[in-house]
């Protein structure tokens, strides 16, 4: 079973010996928790598609410290240079053309790698005296829900990894925005994130072709984006009023608003002002709550269709597909 250690100076030299011996340490940022390996290690990154039993057509993200950092394993242009100098340290992931250093296994092939400079204090406490970006999926199993906490991980992962490094529930609760900038002329969102489209749109002046939303199956543009995914165990329906839709014990209902009114029971939401923000940060552990519950059915409430909210529609579709 994995340990689950707090960050302490001690366990920071300790989890980047291990790190430096090529084994797997499951590490807080600010999205989701992620399953860290040294990104120049091939048998490291090896371990970590072992270990989530991730497709090995599906890369990696590189997590660094510094674009002085990502400028060693990635080139830039203007445009992708402006994005990250507003938006990094945070919730953004570029694909830029790879530096040989990085090697195939972590971009499953591609000449393109992920890039991205998480904005946690423990993440940043960790990797500022590695010699190495980190290669880091989201630490769950293929397929089921992102984990938020380290006791998300350690129930889902720990009897494959040993190493889970505590840094408090993630703050922004999503994934990162994934944005493709190397043709500057027409940038590409590939994946909805924790940063939305239009905060990026306006802050740097571009506008952006959203293929994120394309629910297609398949590798063609943005490998990884396979339609199931982030799914609990328990089956998922959407609904616009899901507190109609609502009607036996065997259900369960998750609204991202709290509701006016009596509330009768199984009825779980994610804020209790109807705050997108609170909402995003909540919708994963209470997906994995919820789960542990034995309920026959959850029937989530969708989100509405702006910026954040359509991040979240997102992952409920996909949680939602069979
Ligand atoms: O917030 C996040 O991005 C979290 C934390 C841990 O940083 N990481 C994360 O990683 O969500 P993962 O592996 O669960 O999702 C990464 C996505 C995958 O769909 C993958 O296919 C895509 O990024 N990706 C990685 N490298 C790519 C590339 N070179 N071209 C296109 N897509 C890429
Ligand atoms: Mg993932």
């Amino acid at each position: 079973m994995a340990s689950v250690l707090q960050p302490t100076d001690e366990n920071l030299e300790l989890l980047r010996g291990v790190l430096r011996d090529g084994d797997l340490v499951a590490i807080p940022t600010e999205t989701v928790y992620g399953l860290a390996a040294n990104a120049f290690n091939s048998s490291a990154c090896e371990n970590i598609y072992q270990a989530k039993g991730r497709p090995a057509t599906d890369p990696l993200i590189c997590h660094v410290a510094s674009v002085s950092i990502a400028q060693s394993i990635a080139s830039f242009n203007q445009l992708s240079r402006h994005l990250a100098d507003l938006f990094w340290p945070g919730p953004l992931t570029l694909i830029l053309p790879k530096a040989k250093v990085i090697p195939d296994i972590v971009t499953a092939g591609l000449d393109s790698v992920g890039v991205r400079c998480p904005i946690h204090p423990v993440f940043r406490q960790l990797i500022e005296s590695l010699e190495f970006p980190l290669a880091a999926p989201s630490a769950n199993p293929f397929a089921y829900i992102s984990p938020t906490t380290a006791a998300h991980v350690a129930d889902n992962l720990g009897d494959k990894i040993d190493y889970i490094l505590d840094g408090g529930p993630s703050a922004l609760g999503l994934e990162s925005t994934i944005v493709d900038a190397r043709n500057e002329s027409a940038p590409v969102l590939l994946r909805h994130g924790a940063l939305g489209k239009t905060e990026i749109e306006n802050r740097a002046g571009i506008k952006l072709t959203d293929l994120a939303s394309s629910v297609t199956q398949g590798p063609a543009v943005a490998p990884g984006s396979a339609l199931k995914h982030y799914s609990p165990m328990t089956p998922l329906v959407l609904s616009t009023n899901p507190l109609e839709d609502h009607e036996t014990e065997s259900s369960a209902c998750l609204l991202w608003k709290k509701p006016a009114g009596n509330i009768s029971g199984n009825v779980f939401w994610l804020s209790a002002n109807g705050s997108l923000e609170e909402a995003g940060a909540r919708l994963y552990a209470a997906l994995h709550e919820i789960d542990q519950l034995g309920f026959k059915q959850i029937i989530a409430q969708t989100f509405p269709e702006e910026d954040l909210g359509s991040a979240l529609n997102d992952r409920l579709r996909r949680a939602a597909a069979k």
